[in-house]
């Protein structure tokens, strides 16, 4: 029986061999988040040569196509990010990147690949489709500012719901997670700075000694997870940098400390900042020192729509994949801020690899590209249909 997950996979396959060819030319030339200049040009032209329209947003990097459907309907967005990292590769392949100290170590070459073949898939049906499709190529994803630029360039408006994926070298190809409510955790980022009285290394009742503050501080944090959170919440606060002094022999006059705060639910991120102020402040002046918090909100937490997630499941089995509950993760991703604006899936893709994220020696298995690509074609397919008003 011919059904629409069978056409679009055979179609898929049949652009497995330009998708490879395609995702090795990104992977020789990575660029950095926010200079993906070359990469941009690349996604154009294979747009173009797809017969994919493009729609012009006012962006340095990072590319918006628009498969106009033949009929009315809503407007579905998928996403790829297309940035590599300041990463030295040591995969030794034939097609490791040829730039050096840059490296495609997310697979963000996949993601973009990916897209590209269900755009031109979506273009073969775009007579039949009720509705637009837009495809997005973000810039900028590792730094956290690429999402946050194309909201502000008009990327969102208009449309119903999102889609996108990380890849996953756990799960083999074929395998897709899922999970709905939190995924990816909230990112944001502290520093404190502690202001004490230096002097003399052997008159320490002339001074408020900041190395000794910054330590009680450092352990008093500590309970902002283990006594303030609710134990059916998660939390992770790191002090990820702490810097105190240049002698062996002067206590310093100040220090500061920085690192972040990581949660999935909205109220444990609410509550966290004024928590932290409180511990900083409280246990600077018990010492009667004094300490200031800044906090650098960055952002939400990946939290999947039921109704999104239950679609992608629907289509996954459709397409014989395999489907497992998706394990949730501390690290951070700015698909988030799409889906405080409109529901939402972001779903992990299984690529096999050995390596995890950002290892000199990352790879993933090629064969995850058409199966993605016919995943996404359909899934947004079948959004036009849910999302109609
Ligand atoms: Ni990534």
């Amino acid at each position: 029986m011919t059904t629409l997950s069978s056409t679009l996979q055979e179609m898929s396959t049949g652009l497995q061999e330009q998708l490879v060819s395609m995702r090795r030319e990104l992977h020789r030339h990575p660029e950095l988040s926010g200079e993906e200049h070359e990469t941009t040009a690349r996604i154009r032209a294979w747009l173009t040569e797809a017969g994919v329209p493009l729609r012009e947003l006012n962006l340095t990097t990072g590319v918006l196509a628009e498969i106009q459907g033949g009929r009315p309907g809503p407007t579905i967005l998928l996403r790829a990010d297309i940035d590599a990292l300041p990463v030295q590769e040591e995969t030794g392949l034939p097609f490791a990147s040829e730039i050096p100290g840059r490296m495609h170590a997310c697979g963000h070459d996949f993601h973009t690949t990916s897209m590209i073949g269900a755009a031109a898939l979506l273009q073969k049906h775009a007579s039949t489709l009720a509705g637009n499709v837009r495809i997005l190529f973000q810039p900028a994803e590792e730094t956290a500012s690429g999402a946050k630029t194309v909201i502000a360039a008009g990327a969102l408006e208009g449309v119903s719901a999102v889609f996108g994926m990380h890849n996953k070298p756990e799960l083999p190809v074929g395998t897709v997670g899922l999970r709905v409510g939190p995924l990816m955790a909230s990112v944001d980022r502290f520093i404190v700075r502690v202001k004490g009285v230096g002097g003399h290394a052997g008159i320490p009742e002339a001074t408020v000694d900041p190395i000794v503050v910054s330590s009680a501080i450092v352990g008093a944090l500590q309970t902002l997870v283990s006594r303030n959170t609710s134990p059916h919440h998660a939390a992770v606060v790191s002090v990820c940098r702490l810097q105190v002094g240049s002698s062996w022999n002067v206590i310093p006059e100040s220090g500061e400390m920085e690192g972040t705060v990581r949660t999935f639910q909205r109220e444990a991120r609410a509550n966290l900042p004024e928590q932290m102020r409180r511990v900083v402040e409280n246990v600077a002046a018990g010492y009667g020192a004094e300490a200031e918090l800044e906090w650098i909100g960055m952002l939400p937490a990946v939290n999947n729509d039921a109704a999104a997630i239950e679609l992608t499941d629907r289509v996954a089995r459709s397409q014989g994949l395999q489907v497992v509950e998706a394990v949730s993760t501390m690290g951070g991703e700015d698909f988030a801020l799409y889906q405080e604006q409109v529901p939402g899936a972001f779903l992990w893709m299984g690529t096999g690899g050995t390596e995890q994220w950002h290892h000199p020696k990352f790879t993933l298995n090629e064969d995850a590209l058409s199966i993605s690509a016919a995943l996404f074609a359909e899934v947004a397919i079948e959004a036009l249909q849910a999302y109609a008003k």
